[in-house]
């Protein structure tokens, strides 16, 4: 029983031992800068998680995809790479671009080195040199250090009623261990955190209602079928679709279908941030729709999906369905 305590006691002593008398001079690398600074992959090994969702994220290909490429001219505008391949955005003035790694985008030291200790968002005691609890990882102005346009929409919205952060709705909250890596996950327990995709799920837009659609005033005539689609920007603190750069399209369509589903009609509709016709917060939206009348006609479906330019990307936001018989 005693020897049975000891072995499991005893190598989490020296390891805990181990680390008081280091201090903070374990993995040194891990918190070198420009030329020396480590790969994403390093932290990788031991938050295994976060790495996974951030390799996901749009973040991690913001200075590969092809839509970056294009429009710098194949890296050539160079002002633009700063917040693409950041060396860090714990800096005054603008961000610097980084000397190496750029092809990991957005990295993890980007957002959590500072002055040579790893910051975050709790007092933790890790393996490797970690700051004071810092305060700024709760806040929306990390975020807006690069998404300006869409922080100052955040800050309108809050001033007149106060609205979660980014990291709340974009970076959804879990219960776990912040490594999966022996023995460091044998030491610590879990705890909340939060996840590192930084896409807002279609589950939570719908259960939270964030963004709501009805099809309203449907009237059936002996040569047409036409409605109104409502659109409401019920809770999203900035508009729909967001952002300053790129191309920014939510698609809305709306369709007659069948009874087997089969489409009869069909009418799209874009909102762009460029031409200014984007779903502010709180902006409600009517589209009027007419289609030709169908004998078959059974139901009227409508979607909205945020689009890439070549459709390559085509994520639903929500959908809503109206039954005609
Ligand atoms: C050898 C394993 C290991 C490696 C490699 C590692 N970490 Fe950690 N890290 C830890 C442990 C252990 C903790 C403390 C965990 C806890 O308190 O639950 C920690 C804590 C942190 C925290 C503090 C979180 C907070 O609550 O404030 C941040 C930020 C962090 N690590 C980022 C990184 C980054 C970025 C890298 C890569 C440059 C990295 N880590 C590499 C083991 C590691
Ligand atoms: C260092 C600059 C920087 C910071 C800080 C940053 N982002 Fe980003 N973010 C980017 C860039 C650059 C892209 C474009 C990536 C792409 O689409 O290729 C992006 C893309 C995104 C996207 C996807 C947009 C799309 O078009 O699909 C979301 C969502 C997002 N960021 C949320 C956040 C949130 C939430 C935070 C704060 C926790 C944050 N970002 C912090 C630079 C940053
Ligand atoms: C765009 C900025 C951004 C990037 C990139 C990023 N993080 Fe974070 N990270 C954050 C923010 C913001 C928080 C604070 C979340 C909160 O409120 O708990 C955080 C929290 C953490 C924590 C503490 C756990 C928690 O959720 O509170 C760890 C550990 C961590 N990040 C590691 C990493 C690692 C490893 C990478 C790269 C694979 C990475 N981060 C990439 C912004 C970022
Ligand atoms: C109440 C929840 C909520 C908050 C708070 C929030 N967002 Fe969003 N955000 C959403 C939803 C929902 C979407 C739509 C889903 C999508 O486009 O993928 C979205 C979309 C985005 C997009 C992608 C835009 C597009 O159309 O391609 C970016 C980038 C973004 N948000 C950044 C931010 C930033 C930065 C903040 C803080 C200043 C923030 N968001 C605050 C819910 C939120
Ligand atoms: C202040 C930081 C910042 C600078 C400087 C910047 N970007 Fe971005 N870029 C972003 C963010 C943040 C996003 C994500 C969408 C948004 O919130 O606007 C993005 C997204 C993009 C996208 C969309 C990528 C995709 O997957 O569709 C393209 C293309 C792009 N930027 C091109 C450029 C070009 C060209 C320049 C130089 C003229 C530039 N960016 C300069 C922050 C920046």
């Amino acid at each position: 029983m005693l020897m049975k305590t000891y072995r499991i006691i005893s190598p989490l002593f020296s390891l805990a031992a181990a680390l008081f008398f280091a201090g903070c001079v374990c993995y040194p690398e891990l918190v070198e800068k420009e030329t020396k600074a480590p790969k994403s992959e390093r932290c990788g090994e031991c938050h295994q998680f976060i790495y996974k969702e951030w390799m996901q994220s749009p973040h991690a290909n913001s200075y590969t995809n092809a839509a970056f490429r294009e429009e710098t001219n194949e890296y050539q505008f160079t002002f633009c790479l700063g917040c693409h391949a950041p060396e860090t955005i714990f800096t005054g003035s603008q961000i610097e671009t980084r000397g190496i790694n750029r092809a990991e985008g957005v990295n993890c030291k980007a957002c959590h080195l500072d002055d040579c200790k790893m910051s975050g968002p709790t007092p933790a005691h890790g393996p490797h040199p970690i700051d004071e609890k810092n305060p700024f990882f709760r806040t929306s102005g990390l975020c807006g250090k690069c998404h300006i346009g869409i922080f100052q929409a955040w800050q309108e919205s809050n001033r007149i009623e106060g609205q979660k952060t980014c990291q709340e709705c974009h970076m959804h909250e879990v219960e776990r261990k912040l490594i999966q890596d022996d023995p460091w996950q044998k030491i610590y327990p879990k705890r909340m955190c939060r996840q590192h995709l930084f896409i807002v799920e279609t589950m939570i837009i719908t259960t939270e209602n964030l963004l709501t659609m009805s099809i309203n005033e449907v009237v059936s005539s002996d040569n047409s079928i036409k409605g109104v689609l409502e659109i409401v920007n019920a809770g999203i603190p900035h508009s729909v679709p967001a952002g300053d750069y790129g191309y920014r399209e939510a698609g809305v369509v709306i369709q007659l279908l069948d009874k087997t589903g089969a489409v009869l009609d069909s009418q799209e509709t874009g909102l762009f941030v460029e031409t200014k016709t984007a779903l502010q917060y709180k902006e409600k939206r009517n589209i009027p729709f007419s289609f030709v009348q169908n004998k078959d006609a059974y139901s009227i479906t409508a979607r909205i999906s945020r689009a890439s330019f070549d459709k390559s990307v085509n994520v639903l936001l929500i959908e809503s369905t109206y039954a005609l018989q």
